[in-house]
């Protein structure tokens, strides 16, 4: 009886822990101005965007890998129930790339795809944000029953594990830090922190200590759609990556790369990934639009909502605004987390500033208001996808605290314009959506309040058209 209290005790306590959220990284985000504008840099020019979409479905930017005979068959397995299969490779699904490295092994790692690419009405877009990763998993068991398999059947001194030790050494440092509190949100600002802390800034070679502590906390964010880019002057929902692209691109995606001469042909190849990007249009959307209430909704957009965002149509402009935290109200944690994070500095010291062409981390303390071509395909909203529709996100009294929806497939509400959703009462069930969790709250942007219904209806009717 007392060893049961004691183990409830027990678990009780761990319970509390957990649900106190240690080690929150704060800053100081007050600020004497609303927005600023960011400033435009030189980009690489020349491109050839078929060139960059063969690389990004079959590159070697990855560096490093896992043999590809090791995964064949499950390839084989998933290429068959993926909507898509590899462009390259009909063997192995979209999302996946097999590719040489320097010793002539081929390899297999997950691509850009992976968080890049997802499904709308059975078809894979490729350049929509991946709505239903899922990372709350740990993989370090995952990560060390490969390496055991690599050592029984390689061998260390095999070439097999030369072309799989440094996707070994930097994938085991990042397990721990891309754990998310929740289904369909997406740490790759954590993976790159945790990668990147493990190498030497100046050759960007693996090193068993770190440069930098990170925090515990695991923040994670939805993924922004790939056709915006364009418009932008800084990457990412913070304004944070500035200068070169092909350089920031690189970034979420040297997973395994052994070093700084591996990454110039990577950067070098991007120019062509920046052209494809570059390229890119939103899909149209897809169901009936009332052409009449979407040209009120324009105007209305027009008085409300252009100066932060734009305007579309015969007259593109984007004023590519970082808008301070005191006037947008989202939620702060995201934010706070990118100002704080040891990733700036060794950025800034690294190859990534200090070679040509120069890119640097800079934030000013504020989110980017986005440019919003596609909307409508881009659900949930804000930075930390909490808001699962168009109309609660401008109606802030509507916004579901608890919200689940069915995560296989894009289950479409043509009303709301969003996901289809069930409203919970806690944030219990597994794949719920809990705006309760630091980091994760649907408060802020609310600029729509100010509309009456049937004007919110307009505003919605002409989103459909960006
Ligand atoms: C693990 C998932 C993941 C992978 C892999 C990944 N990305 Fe991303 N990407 C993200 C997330 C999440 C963001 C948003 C981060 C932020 O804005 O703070 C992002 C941001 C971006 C942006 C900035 C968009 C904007 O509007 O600011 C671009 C461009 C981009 N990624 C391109 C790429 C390319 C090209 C690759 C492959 C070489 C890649 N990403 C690999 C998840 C990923
Ligand atoms: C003062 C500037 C400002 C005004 C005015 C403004 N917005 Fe925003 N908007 C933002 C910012 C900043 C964000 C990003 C906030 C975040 O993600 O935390 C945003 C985000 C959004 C998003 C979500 C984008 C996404 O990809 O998730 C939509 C949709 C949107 N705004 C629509 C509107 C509409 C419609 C209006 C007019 C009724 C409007 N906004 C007025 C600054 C503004």
């Amino acid at each position: 009886m007392k060893k049961k209290l004691f183990l409830g005790i027990g678990l009780l306590f761990l319970l509390v822990a957990c649900h106190s959220y240690k080690n929150i990284p704060t800053a100081d985000t007050s600020t004497d101005w609303k927005s600023k504008v960011i400033p435009p840099s030189p980009q690489q020019q020349g491109g050839d965007p078929e060139k960059g979409l063969q690389y990004m479905f079959s590159g070697e930017y990855v560096g490093s890998g896992i043999p590809y005979e090791l995964f064949e068959k499950q390839g084989k397995k998933l290429a068959k129930k993926a909507p898509l299969s590899n462009n390259f490779n009909e063997d192995i699904p979209y999302f996946v790339s097999v590719f040489e490295v320097a010793n002539g092994e081929k390899v297999v790692s997950g691509n850009c795809f992976s968080c890049h690419a997802a499904t709308v009405n059975g078809e894979v877009i490729l350049g929509l944000g991946n709505y239903a990763s899922d990372f709350r998993n740990n993989l370090s068991a995952f990560g060390k029953a490969i390496k055991t398999t690599m050592r029984v059947k390689y061998g260390k001194d095999s070439p097999e594990w030369a072309a799989y030790e440094n996707f070994s050494n930097f994938f085991a440092a990042t397990t721990d830090a891309i754990e998310t509190h929740q289904v369909g949100v997406n740490p790759a600002a954590r993976l790159a922190e945790a990668c990147m802390k493990q190498r030497n800034p100046i050759d960007l070679t693996y090193s068993k200590t770190a440069f930098y502590e990170i925090d515990d906390y695991n923040i994670a964010s939805d993924v922004p759609p790939l056709w915006n880019a364009k418009k932008k002057n800084a990457l990412y929902y913070t304004g944070i990556g500035r200068g070169d692209f092909t350089k920031l691109l690189m970034q979420a995606s040297v997973l395994g790369s052994p070093d700084s001469t591996h990454a110039r042909t990577v950067q070098q190849n991007f120019v062509d990934v920046l052209a494809w990007i570059n390229q890119l249009e939103p899909p149209a959307y897809p169901y009936p639009i009332d052409k009449a209430l979407a040209s009120e909704g324009k105007a209305l957009f027009e008085d409300h909502c252009s100066k932060c965002h734009g305007t579309y149509g015969e007259v593109e402009t984007y004023p590519n605004k970082v808008v301070a935290l005191s006037v947008i109200q989202t939620d702060p944690l995201y934010l706070n987390y990118a100002m704080t994070s040891g990733i700036t500095d060794w950025y800034n010291k690294s190859w990534f500033a200090t070679s040509s062409p120069h890119s640097e981390l800079r934030s000013y303390e504020g989110y980017v208001a986005p440019p919003l071509d596609g909307i409508w395909a881009t659900a949930p909203y804000l930075h930390n996808g909490a808001v699962p529709t168009l109309e609660d996100l401008l109606n802030s009294e509507q916004r579901p605290k608890f919200w689940q929806r069915d995560i296989s497939d894009y289950d479409f509400d043509e009303q709301k314009v969003g996901w289809k959703y069930e409203v919970k009462s806690n944030g219990s069930g597994k794949k719920t959506y809990d705006t309760t969790i630091p980091g994760y709250g649907n408060m802020g942007h609310y600029f729509g309040d100010k509309l009456t219904s049937s004007e919110r209806k307009a505003v919605i009717e002409y989103l459909k058209t960006l």
